[in-house]
């Protein structure tokens, strides 16, 4: 059982935590040890670099990295999941835990699942890299494959929950439980401001998928008192579940065919509906980043700080190193990147994913000139076309030819 397991990691215990949680936090009171550590935070000189070239306040940018890349199942989701899982297993006895996931979900129900000893199963959809599904497996989890979308996935996993036992059903982004876990990860950062080892940040950088994390995050903030820290949450243009709803202004799902990320852990059709209300209650900002830009900064990344992360972490440095003008309209001096890490992914997959996504750019991108060129020529002919409209045409091709061939 869980206190004499070999693979339990102790860092937040009451008895060992050295003062490293709040003295009033009151999430681990009901577990014996957390299934997470307490992650590095620390600065990036790399990324500092980086911010910097675009910075032009006079006051130099400081970013603070929240390594959850580093946790025991590979990403943050062990923070709220085994939160949920030790809940499950320690107080309503579920000897089966049941998850659908992207992939970084399953791999953290598989590992608290090891560690609280109790079987489990995870449900992927058949985009999940076989690599992923086999770190699952290595995990212990017998491994299912349905449906092309989490959203799928989700259906088979409930399903067997209905027979297995429904408390032993963990969803990888929608609990109280997950958000509490996940607001674990604010309990940190202020701790090592209190210390003296980083400073306040004035934003907060997260990627969205189905929004759990984001409400830990706005959970944890307001818990400990900042309210006035805005977030910027990241998703890909394909994965856009947060700023849709922002575009209609009310919590909405979108149509299965407008999720075509290769994040998978951000592919899901809506945010949780809590995700939405913290828009109400805290100052979020929704920004989006192309597939190629989350993939680049995965590589770029790797370089500068060591670690491999996945795409959908790689969205959010993507607006670090692409020096994303909402992110310095704000202004900030001490930024916080959460690094959260993901499982699905290796080197040579992102080399193969950058070159896959560039030469579909390139294509659409020929696509979109042979389409102006008709409609150019079908003009000149029955019309007569302002000289400056050629002008402005070709300048803003050639630069993006330029810095996709570059
Ligand atoms: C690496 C990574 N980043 C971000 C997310 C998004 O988290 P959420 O679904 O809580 O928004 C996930 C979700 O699985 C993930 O695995």
């Amino acid at each position: 059982m869980a206190s004499s397991s070999p693979y339990l990691v102790s860092s937040a215990s009451e008895e060992n935590s050295g003062g490293l949680l709040l003295s009033n936090n009151e999430i681990l009171k009901n577990t014996k040890l957390s299934l997470h550590i307490n992650s590095p935070l620390v600065e990036s000189l790399a990324l500092n670099q980086v911010i910097n070239a675009g910075n032009t306040s006079g006051t130099p940018i400081r970013v603070w990295a929240k390594m959850d890349a580093l946790q025991p199942s590979g990403s943050f989701k062990i923070r709220g999941v085994g939160l949920h899982c030790s809940r499950a297993v320690n107080e309503k006895g579920v000897k089966h835990l049941i998850c659908s996931s992207g992939g970084n979900a399953g791999k953290s129900v598989a590992y608290a699942g090891r560690c609280l000893g109790v079987k489990t199963t995870i449900v992927l959809p058949s985009t999940i890299p076989l690599e992923t599904r086999q770190k699952i497996q290595a995990e212990g989890a017998d491994v299912l494959v349905h449906g092309a979308i989490w959203d799928e996935a989700d259906v088979l996993a409930r399903q067997i929950a209905e027979r297995e036992g429904v408390d032993g059903y963990i969803h990888p982004f929608n609990h109280p439980d997950l958000w509490e876990g996940h607001s674990t990860l604010i309990d940190e950062v202020y701790q090592s401001v209190q210390s003296g080892h980083a400073e306040k940040p004035d934003v907060i950088i997260c990627s969205v998928g189905g929004g759990g994390l984001l409400v830990g995050l706005v959970n944890g903030l307001h818990r400990v008192g900042w309210h006035d820290v805005p977030i910027v949450a990241v998703e890909t243009h394909g994965a856009k579940s947060l700023a849709g709803c922002f575009q209609v202004g009310h919590h909405t799902k979108l149509d299965a065919s407008e999720v075509t990320s290769i994040c998978k852990t951000l592919a899901t059709r809506a945010v949780c509906e809590e995700a939405w209300d913290c828009t109400k209650r805290h100052r979020i900002i929704p920004v989006q980043v192309s597939d190629l830009a989350a993939v680049e900064a995965c590589l770029k990344f790797v370089d500068d700080e060591r670690v491999l992360v996945e795409p959908a972490c790689g969205a959010s440095l993507a607006i670090i190193y692409q020096l994303n003008e909402e992110l310095l309209k704000l202004n900030p001096k001490n930024i916080l990147s959460i690094v959260c890490g993901g499982n699905n992914t290796s080197i040579k997959q992102l080399f193969e994913f950058q070159q896959s996504l560039k030469e579909k750019e390139l294509t659409s991108l020929v696509t979109e000139i042979a389409n102006l060129t008709t409609t150019a020529t079908t003009k000149t002919s029955t019309e007569t076309i302002p000289e400056t409209t050629n002008i402005t045409t070709t300048p803003i091709l050639t630069t993006n030819i330029t810095s996709i061939t570059a």
